[in-house]
């Protein structure tokens, strides 16, 4: 028989002995998420890569979800029209919200192109804890990179709903940092997230 949405309803909630809260004064660190937005090509791998390094030089514990690794594996089965990405989003807000959960500082480099996902990805968890990071590399920049020459094969006609050529990416308005990753270099952009989580004693 298949299950439909009602049986939700025979779904209790079990409250835990090991709270988020002990979890937290056990690793003695305060969890966010760190949300990296922007365009394919704009940086956000790399300097989520960079942080998470600093960050673990420092022994703070740390997980990063990667777009290009998790569709590998949790979201293999999705692709990029719109109904899937949202589904990518959706499934990345989850499961950053049990990193946050396990006491973590979560890193999520992912295009993340529509901004109600990421508002939904936001509401999942208390407001401080999610880091929305705006990497703002103009289109023409990403596209010179092509580091994957994918922006290639987009204008070519060979993959279809690309980012920024026949697919929508919408900025986000308030974005808590935004990172120019064509005035700056790596270094200096992750230590600009650094700087920001410790003015703001994340760290
Ligand atoms: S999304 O929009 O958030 O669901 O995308 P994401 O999971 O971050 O995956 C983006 C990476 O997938 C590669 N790729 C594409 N990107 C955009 N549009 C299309 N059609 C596409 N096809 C493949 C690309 O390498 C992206 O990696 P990044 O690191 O962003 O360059």
């Amino acid at each position: 028989m298949i299950k439909t949405r009602d049986t939700n309803q025979n779904i209790k909630w079990h409250n835990q002995i090991i709270t988020k809260k002990r979890r937290e004064v056990s690793l003695n660190q305060r969890p966010c998420i760190l949300w990296f937005t922007g365009l394919s090509g704009s940086g956000k791998s790399t300097i989520a890569n960079a942080v998470e390094n600093k960050l673990f030089k420092r022994g703070i514990k740390t997980y990063l979800l990667d777009g290009d690794n998790i569709r590998h594996g949790l979201n293999k089965d999705l692709g990029f029209n719109k109904t899937d990405r949202i589904e990518n989003i959706r499934r990345i807000g989850e499961v950053s919200k049990l990193f946050v959960d396990a006491g973590l500082i979560v890193l999520t480099a992912f295009i993340s192109p529509f901004k109600l996902d990421r508002q939904i990805a936001k509401s999942l968890v208390n407001c401080d804890e999610f880091i929305e990071i705006f990497v703002n590399t103009p289109l023409e920049v990403c596209e010179n990179r092509d580091s994957k020459g994918l922006y290639e094969k987009a204008r070519n006609g060979d993959i279809k709903n690309f980012t920024g050529i026949d697919s929508p990416y919408e900025s986000p308005n308030e974005p808590q940092i935004e990172i120019r990753t064509d005035k700056f270099d790596i270094q200096n952009c992750s230590d600009q997230i650094i700087d920001y989580l410790e003015k703001y004693s994340y760290i």
